[in-house]
C-alpha cells in the first residue's frame, strides 16, 4: 500500500530517494517522509552521526519543498530511507508519516501491517517507550531499538525483532550506531534490492530504482538483508546466508515517464495496441497458441482440468468475469469467478482437478495472495494446478504459483487499471485456447479463428482510440451529473461493470452496472433525464434484446450514450448519442475493444471534473494490505 525506498552510497542520496518516491507515489500518497544519517557518522569522522528527518502531508512535491527549504539545502546523507504512505493505521497526518524514529537512534520505513501491534505496544509502554503516532509501525522502531541495545548489532536486532511480528512487512532500517549499514527485511510485502557499483538500494518495486540500476535481487518471504556500500548479504528465515540471484530488468527509466501525455492513465490507454502486441509476442504462431507459453509443464497440468476457478479483485476480477463467458461458451468448461476478499473467508468448496487462476496486475494484492495460499493447503489432497496471470515479474503471486503467464503491459502507474486489464483479457483468451486444444475441446479451425482475431486486435484498439475527440465532447455532458448507469449483455456485462468502476474511481461519480435484462427488475426506477445511461451494443446475438432494453430506458426519458459496432445500427435520435466505436469484432475481440471507449469516457469526465486522474483520492495502486 505504501512505497519504500532506501540506499547506501558514496554520493548524496536525497535526490535519488526523492525520485524513487515520485516513482512510487502511485502506491500511496497521503503523506511522505525521508530520513538520512548525516555525513558526520562515516568512519573518517570523529563525531556521532545523527538522524535528520523531514516529513510532509500530501504529495511528494510537499516533501520536496520542505527538503529544499531545510537549512539552506543541508538535508544530505549517504545512507537513508524514505516512504510514501497510504494510511491504514492512523489518519493521514505528519506524525503518522514515516520514517518512524526511536530514541533518535533507529529510523524505520515500513510497508504492510503489523497485526499484533497493540499487544507489542502495551508491552513497550510498560518498558517506558513513548509513542508519537497512531501507526502500527512505531512498534517496529521500538522493538528494533530494544534488540539493538541488547545485541549491539543492527542486523541481529532486526532479525530478532521480525520474529515478534505477525502480519506483513517490508522494512528499511538505519541506525546512528551502524552508520554504514542499511538493513532490509520482507514478509508478505514486496521489496527489491537494486544492485549498483559501490552503492546499493532498496525499494518496493523496480520502477523506483530504474534511474540508478537495472540489476535487482528479489527478496523472498522471511529474508533479511544487510546492505553496505561494498556488500549485500541476504539471510533466509532460518538466519542462514543465502545467495539470491541478481536479475537484469528489461525496463528502462524512460518506460515509466509521462512523455507527451498529461497523465499516466492517458499514456497507458494509448499504449494498449503495443501492450497487446507485446503480450502476444512469442505466445502464438501464425495460426496456433503455444501451450507452453503457460510453462513447460502446462500441457500436463491442463490435461486433467475439469473446471476453472478464477480469483481476483477489482478490475482484474472483471477480466475474470469476461473469461467465464468464454470458458463456458467456447470450450464448455465450468468456470467460477471469485472476489478474493470473500473467497478467502468463506470456506469455498474446491473440487478435484480445478485449475486455479489468480489474476493480478501487481501480483501483490494481499487478498488474492491469501486466497492462493489457502488453496495451496488443499493441494496435498487434490490436484489443483495454480496459474497466475500477472504483470509484474518476480511478484509474490508468481512465486507462489505452479505456472505464471506474464502480461507484457509494461509498468502501469495510473491507479486506474487500463492496459493491464486489456492484456489480462488477451492472456485469458490464450488460456481458453490452450486448455481447449489440450483437451480436444477446440478444433484447429476455432483456434485459428481466435488467433487471427487476436492478431487483428492491436489495429482494432488503435481504431477505437480514434474516437477520443467525440468521446471528450460527450464527456462534457457529465459535468453536472452525480450518477450514471452502465448496461451490457453477455461479455459486455463485465465490461459495463468495468466502465462503471473506472468512472467512480477517477471522477467520483456514482456509477452502477447492470446486465441490461435486469433493468426491469429494479434499476429502471432510477432512470430519469438526470441520469446518463451508457450501453454497449456489439453486433451479436443479443443485440435485438439489448435494443428492446434501450427502448425501455428511452421511454423513461433517460439520456442514452450507446457504443456500437458499425453494423449494430442502433437508432440515433432524440436523447440517443451513438458512437460507432468499432467494427468487425468477434466473441473474443469484442469485449476487449468495447472497453476502450469506456476508459476514454471516464478519463475525459475526470478531466472535466478536475479530479486527480492518476492518483484518485483514498486509493492506491497495489493493495498489499487487507
Ligand atoms: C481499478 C483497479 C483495482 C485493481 C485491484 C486489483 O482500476 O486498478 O480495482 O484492479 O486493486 O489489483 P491487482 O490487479 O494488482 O491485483
Amino acid at each position: 500500500m505504501c512505497g519504500i525506498v532506501g540506499g547506501v552510497a558514496e554520493r548524496n542520496l536525497v535526490p535519488i530517494l526523492l525520485e524513487g518516491l515520485k516513482r512510487l507515489e502511485y502506491r500511496g500518497y497521503d503523506s511522505s517522509g525521508m530520513a538520512v544519517l548525516n555525513d558526520s557518522g562515516l568512519p573518517e569522522s570523529s563525531q556521532q552521526s545523527e538522524i535528520l528527518r523531514i516529513r510532509g502531508l500530501g504529495k511528494i512535491a510537499a516533501l520536496e519543498e520542505k527538503i529544499d527549504a531545510f537549512d539552506q539545502g543541508e538535508f544530505k546523507g549517504q545512507i537513508g530511507i524514505a516512504h510514501t504512505r497510504w494510511a491504514t493505521h492512523g489518519a493521514p497526518a505528519e506524525n503518522n508519516a514515516h520514517p518512524h524514529i526511536c530514541n533518535q537512534s533507529i529510523a524505520v520505513v515500513h510497508n504492510g501491517i503489523i497485526e499484533n501491534y497493540q499487544s507489542l505496544k502495551a508491552r513497550q509502554i510498560d518498558l517506558g517507550y513513548r509513542f508519537t503516532s497512531q501507526t502500527d509501525t512505531e512498534v517496529v522502531a521500538h522493538c528494533i531499538h530494544r534488540h539493538r541495545e541488547h545485541t549491539g548489532c543492527l542486523l541481529k536486532a532486526v532479525m530478532q525483532a521480525v520474529e515478534q511480528f505477525e502480519g506483513a512487512y517490508a522494512l528499511g532500517v538505519v541506525s546512528i550506531h551502524d552508520p554504514e549499514t542499511l538493513v532490509a527485511a520482507r514478509k508478505g510485502s514486496p521489496l527489491v534490492i537494486g544492485v549498483g557499483i559501490g552503492e546499493h538500494f532498496i525499494a518496493s518495486d523496480v520502477s523506483a530504482l530504474l534511474p540508478v540500476t537495472q540489476r535487482f535481487i528479489f527478496l523472498e518471504d522471511g529474508d533479511v538483508a544487510e546492505i553496505r556500500r561494498d556488500a549485500i548479504t541476504v539471510y533466509d528465515k532460518q538466519g542462514k546466508v543465502v545467495e539470491r540471484p541478481v536479475k537484469q530488468s528489461s525496463l528502462t527509466a524512460s518506460s515509466v515517464e509521462l512523455g507527451e501525455h498529461r497523465h499516466y492513465m492517458h499514456k497507458e490507454i494509448f499504449e494498449q495496441p503495443q501492450a497487446v502486441t507485446d503480450t502476444l509476442e512469442g505466445r502464438i504462431t501464425q495460426d496456433a497458441v503455444l501451450v507452453n507459453a503457460f510453462g513447460n509443464e502446462a500441457e500436463r497440468w491442463f490435461e486433467s482440468v475439469e473446471q476453472v476457478q478464477i480469483i481476483a479483485c477489482g478490475t482484474s476480477y472483471h477480466a475474470g468475469l469476461v473469461a467465464r463467458y468464454w470458458f463456458e461458451d467456447i470450450i464448455g468448461l465450468p468456470c467460477q469467478v471469485e472476489v478474493a476478499s470473500e473467497y478467502r473467508y468463506r470456506n469455498p468448496v474446491v473440487r478435484n482437478n480445478t485449475l486455479i487462476v489468480t489474476l493480478s496486475q501487481s501480483g501483490e494484492t494481499a487478498d488474492t495472495l491469501a486466497a492462493l495460499q489457502q488453496i495451496k493447503q488443499l493441494k496435498q489432497e487434490k490436484n489443483l494446478p495454480t496459474l497466475t496471470i500477472c504483470n509484474v515479474p518476480e511478484s509474490s503471486l508468481t512465486r507462489e504459483s505452479d505456472m505464471t503467464f506474464l502480461t507484457h503491459a509494461g509498468p502501469e502507474i495510473g491507479v486506474a487499471s487500463t492496459k493491464a486489464f486489456t492484456t489480462q483479457l488477451v492472456a485469458l483468451a490464450l488460456l481458453i485456447t490452450a486448455v481447449g486444444k489440450t483437451q480436444g475441446r477446440m478444433s484447429s479451425e476455432q483456434e485459428q479463428k481466435i488467433v487471427q482475431g487476436l492478431q487483428k486486435l492491436p489495429g482494432l484498439v488503435k481504431n477505437t482510440l480514434e474516437n477520443e475527440d467525440l468521446i471528450a465532447k460527450i464527456a462534457n455532458g457529465f459535468a453536472d451529473k452525480t450518477s450514471a448507469l452502465f448496461l451490457g449483455r453477455g461479455t459486455m456485462y463485465p465490461i459495463a461493470l468495468e466502465g462503471a468502476l473506472k468512472l467512480k474511481e477517477i471522477s467520483y461519480i456514482h456509477a452502477e452496472a447492470y446486465p441490461a435484462g435486469e433493468l426491469k427488475h429494479g434499476p429502471l426506477a432510477l432512470v430519469d433525464e438526470h441520469i446518463p445511461v451508457i450501453a454497449i451494443a456489439p453486433n451479436d446475438e443479443l443485440l435485438e434484446k439489448l435494443k428492446s432494453n434501450l427502448q425501455e430506458v428511452k421511454a423513461r426519458g433517460g439520456q442514452m450514450i450507446v457504443f456500437e459496432d458499425e453494423k449494430s445500427c442502433v437508432d440515433a435520435h432524440g436523447d440517443f448519442e451513438v458512437v460507432k466505436a468499432t467494427t468487425n469484432v468477434g466473441r473474443i475481440t469484442a469485449p476487449i475493444t468495447f472497453n476502450i471507449p469506456l476508459q476514454l469516457l471516464s478519463y475525459h469526465v475526470a478531466l472535466i471534473k478536475g479530479t486527480d486522474v492518476d492518483q484518485p483520492r483514498n486509493l492506491a495502486k497495489s493493495v498489499t494490505v487487507e
